[in-house]
C-alpha cells in the first residue's frame, strides 16, 4: 500500500546521503518532494523542486501547518543526540539541542495536529563520512581501514545503519500509520 499519497514533503539536505535516500523513498510512497539544499549541485541530483538555501523549519513550517490544519516535522538528530562522544562535543551539543527543540515543539504544537519527532540514527556511511572518516581515525588513533569494522563491532547486529533503514523509518513517521489515533 502506498503510504504517502497526496502528501507534500520538504527535505532539507535532500541533495545527499540520508536526505537523498528519504527523497527517494518518499517518492516511491507517492509523495511530492521538494528539496532544500545549500548545494545546488547536490540538489539537482534528487530534485523535484529546489527551494534553494537553508530552510527555517521551526517557524515558517509550523505557521504553514497550523493554517492547513496539521502536518509532520521530522528533525535529524543522531545517536550523538542521546550519548556524548569524546572529541565530538560540538556535534553532540548540536544534536542534543535538536532533541530538546523537538520535544518542546512537539508538546507545544500537538494541539494543532502537528506531530514533531527526531530521528537518532547510528553511523551511516554517507558522503559525510567520506569527509569525516580521516578525522575520526586520527582522533581514535586508528587506521582508516579499521574504522568501519570497529564501528560495526559496536552494533549488536554487527552492521551499520543503512540509508534505507532511516528512509523507511521516516516514511512511517510521516505517514498516517503514526497518527497516534485509534
Ligand atoms: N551519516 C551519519 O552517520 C549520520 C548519523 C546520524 C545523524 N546524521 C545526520 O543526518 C544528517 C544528514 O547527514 P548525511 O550523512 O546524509 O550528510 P551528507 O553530507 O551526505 O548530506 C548533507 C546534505 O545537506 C546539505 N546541507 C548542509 N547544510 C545545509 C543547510 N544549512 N541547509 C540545507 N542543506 C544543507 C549538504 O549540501 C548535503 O547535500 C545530518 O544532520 C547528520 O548530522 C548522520
Amino acid at each position: 500500500m502506498i503510504k504517502l499519497k497526496n502528501k507534500v514533503a520538504v527535505v532539507t539536505g535532500g541533495g545527499s546521503g540520508i536526505g537523498a535516500g528519504i527523497c527517494k523513498q518518499f517518492r516511491r510512497e507517492g509523495a511530492k518532494v521538494a528539496v532544500c539544499d545549500i548545494s545546488k549541485e547536490n540538489a539537482d541530483k534528487t530534485i523535484d523542486i529546489n527551494l534553494k538555501g537553508t530552510f527555517n523549519a521551526c517557524q515558517a513550517t509550523v505557521r504553514r501547518m497550523k493554517k492547513q490544519g496539521g502536518g509532520v516535522i521530522l528533525n535529524m538528530s543522531s545517536q550523538s543526540g542521546k550519548k556524548g562522544n569524546a572529541q565530538y562535543a560540538a556535534y553532540c551539543t548540536s544534536k542534543f539541542a535538536i532533541t530538546g527543540l523537538t520535544q518542546s515543539l512537539a508538546a507545544e504544537f500537538a494541539g494543532n495536529n502537528i506531530r514533531i519527532n527526531a530521528l537518532c540514527p547510528g553511523v551511516v556511511l554517507t558522503p559525510l563520512w567520506d569527509v569525516m572518516i580521516g578525522d575520526y581515525a586520527a582522533k581514535q588513533n586508528m587506521k582508516i581501514e579499521d574504522v568501519k569494522p570497529y564501528l560495526e563491532g559496536e552494533i549488536p547486529l554487527n552492521r551499520l545503519c543503512s540509508i534505507e533503514d532511516i528512509a523507511k523509518t521516516a516514511v512511517f513517521y510521516a505517514s498516517d500509520d503514526a497518527t497516534y489515533r485509534s
